[in-house]
Order: structure tokens, then sequence, then C-alpha cells
């Protein structure tokens, strides 16, 4: 069912399929049918996507190879990234970060769509790093991503929210114009090219948080987060003398933040957070143990 979000999305797409060339590799592969015609049978006509048909919960529109490219930059995809792009349309974002030697793995509901993107990937040479799987992306399980990409609508990034927030700290998240809500992006960016859109040219990176809201026991004192995704406020009751933080940041497992003079960092994991604390030109270890 669409949403009145994804009216406004179709209507838009209707606007834009003039304007919106398919202009990637993938989306000009010319494949092959798949079985010889009969002798005096017609070729099986090829499957051609339209921009702005149907999907399960947004329609199709490409994103711009050059706004592709620029999410894959922002993402700082490398071959040692296991990346996945939920809603993979004709495959483009897959086979570009596979050609940059990541494993990738499209997910996308219309079967026509995931044999097109297949072929894409053999033609590109590719197919062992490109994976399509016809499904549901919110039935996928993400837990191995490093990176994910996403053109969706703000109402389905919200409703994966969640979910990406459980996902490893340090997972980058990468979304073509649509927002997180509250949570803010980390980074904004703009195509080098729109590829004749002025539409869709904006990409915004997140990089998903640890999770430290609560109580840590620490030589210190005791410190308290109060987190709200990569940002967090507290204190540290050091014999019952509140010293409030300033400057907190978490970027994926990296903590940083003063309190009373003191420059914290550190790396988060789980329950443990293992750093340095820097005072008046002196450097100590810091480590902290969560309490609750
Ligand atoms: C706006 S297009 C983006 C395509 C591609 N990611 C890109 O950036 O070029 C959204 C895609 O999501 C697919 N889709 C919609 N709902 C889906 C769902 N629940 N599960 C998987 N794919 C879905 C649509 O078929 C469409 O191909």
């Amino acid at each position: 069912m669409k949403s009145l979000c994804s009216i406004t999305f179709a209507t838009r797409c209707v606007l834009l399929a003039g304007t919106l060339a398919v202009a990637s590799p993938a989306a000009h592969a010319q494949p092959a049918p798949s079985t010889k015609p009969a002798p005096g049978k017609p070729a099986a006509t090829e499957y051609k996507p339209e921009v702005g048909q149907e999907g399960k919960d947004v329609v199709w529109v490409p994103t711009s190879q050059a706004l592709v490219n620029k999410m894959l930059d922002m993402a700082k995809l490398t071959a040692a990234d296991i990346h996945y792009d939920l809603g993979s349309g004709d495959g483009r974002t897959v086979i570009t970060a596979a050609k940059r030697g990541a494993r990738a793995y499209g997910i996308e509901y219309n079967p026509a769509m995931v044999e097109l993107s297949m072929r894409a990937a053999a033609k590109e040479g590719v197919a062992e790093r490109a994976t399509f799987a016809k499904a549901d992306l919110f039935e996928t399980d993400l837990s191995r991503a490093t990176v994910v990409t996403l053109f969706l609508l703000p109402d389905i990034n919200l409703k994966l929210r969640p979910k990406i927030l459980d996902l490893k700290p340090g997972t980058r998240i990468v979304s073509n114009t649509f927002t997180m809500g509250e949570w803010e992006a980390d980074e904004t960016g703009t195509a080098s090219s729109d590829e004749g859109s002025s539409y869709y040219r904006t990409a915004l990176l997140w990089i998903v948080p640890a999770k430290v809201d609560g109580v840590w026991k620490s030589a210190q004192g005791d410190i308290t987060f109060k987190q709200e995704f990569q940002k967090f406020g507290g204190s540290i009751n050091v014999g019952g003398a509140l010293t409030w933080m300033t400057a907190g940041k978490l970027r994926g497992d990296r903590i940083t933040f003063s309190a009373g003079g003191t420059q914290y960092s550190g790396t988060v994991a789980g329950d443990t957070i293992t750093g340095t604390a820097v005072s008046g030109g002196t450097s100590r270890e810091w480590l902290a143990t969560r309490s609750k």
C-alpha cells in the first residue's frame, strides 16, 4: 500500500520521469533474452523498468550515478566492506560498490528488477561480489552490514531506524535525500552533477553510534551518560560532587567529552570503555564499566 508520502513521491516521479535520465551502466545494460526463441516465434521482449513504476512501499526512481558515487565516497566504502542497498532497483548502487571491491547485496521486492540487476552485474563483470535477493527490506537481516544505502522515504527510514541503530557501532548509513527524523546526519554532501535533475542530489551520512546511555563506574567517579543518537550529555560524580560534561560526541564506537578540565577519549566495546583521561598535560588510562 502506498502512503500519502509515496504518493507525493510518485507524483514527483511523474514530474521527473521526463528529466531523470536512467544513465548508469547498470540501467543501460541490454540483457540478452534468457532463452532462444523457437523458430517462427518473436524474441522475448526485454524488461525495461519505468521511472515512477509501482514498488511495494516506494516507487522506483533511480539514484543518479553521480549521487551513487558520492554516497559511496561519503561512506568511505572499500573492498573490506559488506554493503546492502535496501530497495536496490536496477542494481546500480550494488554494482558500483562491487566494482569498488566490496561484497554488495541488493534487496529488492520486484523480481523483474532483481533479474535485471543480476544481468547487469554479470555484464559489468561483478556477479561474484554483487548479489541480489527478491526480498522485503523490512525482513532482511542486516547484522553483517558495514555500509547500508537507502533511497526510500522519510517514514520508511523512520520505521527502519530502530533496526539501523541496533547495527554494529560504526556502520555507515547513507540516504539519498531523505532524513532519519530527529537523528541528525553526521555529514551531508551533494552530487557533483545532477544528470539533468534538480531533485535528489543530496546524500546524508549517519554513523551508527555505540550505546552508552546509563551509569558507568570508573576510577574518576561514577559517570552518567544521557544519550540522544550520536550526542550525549551527563555528569561525573566524584565523592558526591557532580561535574557536568561538555562537548560529548560519539562517532561509531569512539567517544570523547570533557568534564572538570579533563578530556576523555576512548573506545566503547559493549559494557566497557577504554581510553585516556588527559588533564594538566598528564595522560592517564581511563577505564569505565557499565553498571546500569
Ligand atoms: C526509489 S527506488 C531506489 C532504487 C535504488 N536504491 C537506487 O537508489 O537507484 C526504491 C526501490 O525500492 C523497492 N522497494 C519498495 N518497497 C520495497 C520493499 N518493501 N522491499 C524491497 N524493495 C522495495 C522498489 O521496487 C524500488 O526499486
